[in-house]
């Protein structure tokens, strides 16, 4: 623990405010800085809280000389894939031109350690279905070019400064808090498990498989689906790791494991406890047939030790969760 504070961009959002809440488990200062474009006020249980966006660079200066960070955590991006091939420059200006302001402010104040929020999607459709952090990248879209953009910058300003960053590269983030104290909120998502927790409470009229024809054992998709625990645990491993002295990684966030569409559905169905409307599709552009995690570093570097590798727990949390949702809006 340090008696600096660690700023949190983007806190306020579905990992960003799991993450906070576990930095307040584990006594650290906390400020969040949320334009409240996707996030919810509510959901950011620790700390203060400033609402304002990465790119103003004297509201970003101040907050870091105030509060006396010493890391940043940065989640704050658009994030939806099939948004960022309409309207591209949404996404550099948001996810590459707001994170350059965010790194030349963190300079100037002499912030030390930075975790980044990139994703799997800088793989873009790899050759083998395991990504190792030497995989070649070439994303395919701009959400994964504008997350590229800022590995990059990341990795000539570490080598030109003293800032030491851990860049970690989300696959497929699911489940929600355990206790059901947050969750996922965001309004019009397209991942797979909040939809399908989404159809089970009837907010969606079906589910569809985008995809019966892959090459893989039942011919859907298949994903590693880490829990949001478990990656939020690892940017409070990336911290300690920084602050120890740790010089600057990439590191894949999964489990090395993955299921398909289906088995995925089945799981919602079971813990459900009836059927979904579930109606079959063909293929979404840009859609590999299988994303896995190679997982071994993250745990090797980071000491990280996951503790929620489970199908049902995320299921049964995304369902609790989307059960609540529901009740909050009766
Ligand atoms: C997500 C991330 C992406 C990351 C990738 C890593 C977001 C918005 N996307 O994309 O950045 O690179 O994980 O693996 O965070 N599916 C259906 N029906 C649906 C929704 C999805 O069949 O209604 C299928 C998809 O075709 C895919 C699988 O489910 O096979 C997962 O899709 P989705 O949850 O949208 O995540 P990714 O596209 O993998």
């Amino acid at each position: 623990m340090s008696s600096n504070s660690v700023l949190v961009t983007g806190g306020a959002g579905y990992i960003g405010s799991h993450t906070v809440r576990q930095l307040g488990e584990a006594g650290e200062r906390v400020v969040t800085l949320d334009n409240l474009s996707k996030g919810f006020r509510e959901a950011v249980l620790h700390g203060d809280f400033v609402e304002g966006d990465t790119s103003d660079r004297e509201l970003v200066s101040r907050v870091l000389r105030e509060h006396k960070v010493d890391t940043v955590i940065h989640f704050a991006a658009h994030t939806i894939v099939p948004e960022s091939v309409e309207d591209p420059l949404k996404y550099y200006r948001n996810n590459t031109c707001a994170t350059r302001n965010l790194l030349e402010c963190c300079v100037d104040a002499g912030v030390k350690h930075f975790v980044f929020s990139s994703t799997a999607a800088v793989y873009g459709i790899p050759d083998d279905v395991q990504c190792w952090e030497d995989t070649p990248t070439s994303p395919i879209n701009p959400y994964g070019m504008s997350k590229l953009m800022t590995e990059h910058m990341l990795r000539d300003l570490g080598a030109a400064s003293d800032l030491r960053f851990v860049i970690l590269r989300y696959f497929n983030v699911a489940g929600c808090d355990p206790e059901g104290r947050i969750g996922q909120s965001t309004p019009g998502a397209t991942l797979l498990m909040k939809v399908a927790a989404e159809q089970a409470m009837g907010k969606r009229d079906a589910l569809y498989i985008f995809g019966t024809d892959y090459p893989t054992p039942d011919g859907t998709g298949v994903r590693d689906y880490i829990h949001v625990e478990d990656l939020a645990a690892a940017h409070l491993n990336a911290i300690d790791y920084l602050r120890g002295g740790g010089e600057s990684q990439i590191l894949n966030c999964g489990y090395g494991h993955g299921y398909s569409v289906r088995e995925v559905i089945d799981m919602v169905q079971k813990v459900h406890g009836s059927p979904l409307n579930v109606i079959e599709e063909g293929r979404r552009a840009g859609d590999p047939p299988a994303l896995i995690a190679g997982a071994t570093k993250v745990r090797e570097v980071l000491g990280w030790q996951p503790k929620y590798d489970d199908l049902e727990e995320i299921a049964r949390s995304s369902l609790a969760w989307e059960r609540k949702l529901l009740e909050r809006s009766r």
